[in-house]
């Protein structure tokens, strides 16, 4: 009998771990900013990236006015300036105009998680 007070304790242990075993796998496609990059290839079409830059991946966008975003994930800077990280890429797509005044990319007034699923999309590109 005196083992019975231990055994139960082991209880709501075995139910945590038998409850966590059962619990979704995270999205292996998620980057560490959340972003989801299908959701990224959606939006990048619906705010036509592609008039402007040529995407792999991305219908209809071959545009030439920007740089190619082909290899993205290989680069080391964004636009020459900011180091290539998911949260910099998501930052730069809403407001390169901070970044650098006058260039030919205008703000694009997407939300924050919109950014990131770009973001994450422009990411898988290597
Ligand atoms: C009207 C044209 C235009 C549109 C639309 C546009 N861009 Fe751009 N983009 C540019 C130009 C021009 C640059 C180069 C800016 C610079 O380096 O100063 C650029 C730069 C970039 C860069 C950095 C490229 C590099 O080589 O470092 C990324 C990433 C990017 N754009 C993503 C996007 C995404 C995503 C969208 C859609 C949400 C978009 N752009 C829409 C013109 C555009």
């Amino acid at each position: 009998m005196s083992r019975l007070p231990y055994t139960l304790a082991l209880i709501p242990l075995a139910l945590a771990l038998g409850l966590a075993g059962c619990a979704p796998a995270p999205r292996p496609s998620r980057t560490a900013l959340g972003g989801d990059p299908e959701q990224g290839a959606v939006i990048m079409v619906r705010e036509a990236c592609g008039a402007c830059h040529e995407i792999p991946g991305v219908q209809l966008a071959h545009g030439e006015v920007g740089p190619p975003l082909t290899g993205f994930a290989r680069r080391t800077m964004i636009a020459g300036l900011l180091p290539n990280t998911p949260q910099n890429l998501a930052q730069w797509i809403r407001t390169p105009q901070t970044y650098v005044p006058g260039n030919a990319m205008p703000d694009i007034a997407v939300s924050p998680q919109q950014a990131a699923d770009m973001a994450a999309y422009l990411e898988t590109l290597s």
